[in-house]
């Protein structure tokens, strides 16, 4: 029988991938001071038993201030790590896929509300409100309190924080750490030219914005253990004019591929609220196939990527090497199962749930 592309086996480093559908990190805002509640242990258990190759635990806080939410994930101390080892214990013992987890700083972008509360930000005076940092004094939107520039001190802060959470995420026997240098937040704020107007070594040339995501990328990966890959998300353009754009963000994939970075993730956006997104299926594939075009190191699709054949056809293509699904596989966390009975391939599911497959569908299951 032919295998469709979008369930041929894939390696990332180390990792051995059952098929290409990957799981992107969403923030779940059910954190208590940092620490994964029950929430997490059904949300994750629930998608480590779709079918999808691997899953990506949400942006995870590597210092309190650098959370979007005062109700986000972090690994910052053992309390933090205790809670997510208690939450990996419970998810592992069933699961059926490698696990990783997004390290992320919000930036400007930190210490907001709920989005189910609107999702403004918080002033500093309010509770569950703190200063932000950012590369330059610059708001998101102008009704926001603005960040504080991060001097050499804020800096190196930082970069220990990330490494430090790298080092809690090798000691919880995660399987793999992605770097969010996506949507706005902290390191993407270095990389856009609009919200970097630092006039040291980190801003200015494209060579210097790219420095403090660089040595974050250096940081993880020396902290991480060597044999289990690193891997980055970036938005692939800012969708405004003067802004980040796809021939940056394909410098940015050479110099971390340079560096031995084993995937990139392209997402798009984030960054400003002047962003003029032409939504519709694939509409970040584009994105993707540009730097697919200009690496060797595996590419990660993302974005209303929500039908089987146009999943399959991304991959058969060579436009990416994975395709992430987020809202799609919380609408439907059986997602990988439907794609492979449309398609004619096979998947995992656990063994309690073995008698659920459809008559028309015989051997859908590994
Ligand atoms: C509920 C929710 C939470 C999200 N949280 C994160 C996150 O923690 N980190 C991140 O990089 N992107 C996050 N995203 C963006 C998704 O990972 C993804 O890039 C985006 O939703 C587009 O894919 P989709 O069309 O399959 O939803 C989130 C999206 C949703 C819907």
């Amino acid at each position: 029988m032919h295998t469709p592309q979008l369930f041929t086996p894939f390696k990332v480093g180390s990792l051995t991938l059952d098929n290409r559908i990957v799981i992107a990190p969403m923030c779940q805002y059910s954190a208590e001071n940092g620490a994964t509640t029950d929430w997490h242990l059904l949300h994750l258990g629930t998608l480590a038993l779709s079918g999808a190759a691997l899953l990506t635990i949400e942006a995870t806080a590597v210092l309190p201030e650098g959370r979007i939410t005062y109700a986000d994930v972090g690994l910052w101390d053992d309390v933090t790590e205790a809670a997510l080892a208690r939450t990996l214990k419970g998810v592992r013992r069933y699961g059926l896929m490698p696990i990783g987890i997004q390290l992320a700083h919000a930036g400007r972008k930190a210490s907001s509300d709920l989005p189910w509360k609107g999702g403004a930000q918080i002033p500093p005076t309010h509770g569950n409100g703190w200063q932000t940092v950012a590369p330059s004094a610059l708001t998101f939107d102008p009704k926001d309190n603005p960040p504080l520039a991060l001097d050499a001190q804020g800096l190196a802060r930082v970069r220990e924080a990330f490494a430090e959470a790298a080092r809690r995420a090798g000691r919880l026997g995660l399987d793999f750490v992605q770097v969010h240098a996506a949507h706005g937040y902290l390191l993407h704020e270095f990389l856009s030219p609009l919200s970097n107007q630092r006039n040291d070594e980190y801003g200015g040339s494209l060579e210097n914005r790219m420095r403090f995501p660089l040595e974050i990328y250096d940081a993880v990966r020396a902290a991480f253990p060597a044999d289990k890959p690193v891997t980055v998300r970036v938005s692939g353009t800012d969708w405004v004019d003067g802004g980040w754009d796809i021939e940056q963000t394909i410098a940015f994939a050479k110099a971390l591929e340079a560096r031995g970075c084993d995937a990139i993730h392209v997402s798009s956006g984030g960054l400003s609220p002047a962003q003029k997104i032409p939504v519709g299926p694939s509409y970040q594939v584009p994105l993707a196939r540009a730097v697919k075009a200009a690496v060797k190191m595996p590419v990660v699709a993302v974005g209303l990527i929500t039908d089987y054949e146009q999943a399959d056809a991304i991959i058969g293509t060579g436009d990416a090497d994975l395709i992430a699904l987020a809202r799609t596989i919380l609408y439907d966390p059986r997602w990988p199962w439907h794609a492979a009975a449309a398609l004619g391939a096979k998947v995992k599911a656990p063994p309690q749930y073995l008698r659920s497959q459809p008559s028309r569908y015989r051997d859908l299951f590994i």
